[in-house]
């Protein structure tokens, strides 16, 4: 496969509340943050995955991963005190990995890196497929989905309607040609951004926006845990 998937999880799920990181309650059988590496196991077009984890969760994503029977080769990296943070470690990694002599007789080439919130357990492999390929053609791609209610800005003096017709919420997969992700984070090292695309967005570069499903939502809150379970169940009757 030619593309790198680097997922950040280096998160403390702070507004989930619970005792340990979000990404370890139980989803439907298994921890929340494999439902989201499985959605891309099985894909011939990925050839590696990166975690960045934290020190305080290193030793249970060890633990978890040496059960998982998956064919895709996984690497552990310690995160950052910022998502830029850890995907910067991710993408360190990535670059390690491309730049490794190869032992097998065809070593893979990565050619375009997806970051994808381990936290996004229910992406659909039909937008894995639309946001893949337009990283293919146009350099740098990210899923996301229109703004379904009616958008206020506040003005200070009152309410204002924002047309919310070309309003879209982000989503990952952010999907980037490895050429194109390195320059802006090399550019960029340390700033801050609250998604990636944002810092291609910066260097120049345009981002395409593909529509994805709703249902690639992020668990954030307990509830969307439960909101998630019902999706899930949905998609087996
Ligand atoms: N993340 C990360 N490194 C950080 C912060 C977040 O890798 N320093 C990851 C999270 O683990 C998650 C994704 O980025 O997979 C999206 O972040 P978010 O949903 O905000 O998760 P948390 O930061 O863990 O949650 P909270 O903001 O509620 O603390
Ligand atoms: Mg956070």
């Amino acid at each position: 496969g030619s593309i790198a998937v680097i997922m950040p999880a280096a998160g403390s799920g702070q507004r989930f509340g619970s005792q340990s990181n979000k990404l370890f309650a139980n989803l439907d059988g298994k921890p929340l943050w494999q439902h989201a590496v499985d959605r891309f196991e099985s894909r011939s077009d990925v050839g590696l995955l990166v975690l960045a984890v934290s020190a305080d969760d290193e030793s249970i994503f060890r633990e978890q991963i040496s059960e998982l029977n998956c064919n895709l080769p996984i690497r552990l990296v310690r995160g950052g005190a910022t998502r830029s943070e850890s995907v910067q470690a991710g993408l360190d990694e990535v670059l390690r990995f491309t730049n490794e002599p190869g032992d097998r007789s065809k070593p893979p080439t990565i050619d375009r890196v997806a970051i994808h919130d381990a936290a996004r357990p229910l992406v659909r492999q039909s937008d894995l497929d639309r946001v893949f390929a337009e990283a293919t053609s146009s350099g740098a791609a990210l899923l996301v989905a229109p703004v379904s209610g009616t958008l206020k800005r506040d003005t200070g003096s009152g309410s204002q309607t924002v047309d919310r017709r070309n309003m879209y919420v982000a989503l990952t997969p952010q999907v980037f040609a490895i050429d194109v992700i390195r320059q802006a984070y090399a550019r960029d090292r340390g700033r801050m951004a609250t998604d990636d695309a944002q810092l291609v967005e910066r260097t120049g570069h345009p981002v395409q926006l593909v529509t994805g499903s709703a249902d690639n939502l992020k668990i954030t809150y307990p509830e969307d845990l439960r909101i998630a379970e019902a999706i899930l169940n949905e998609c087996r009757s």
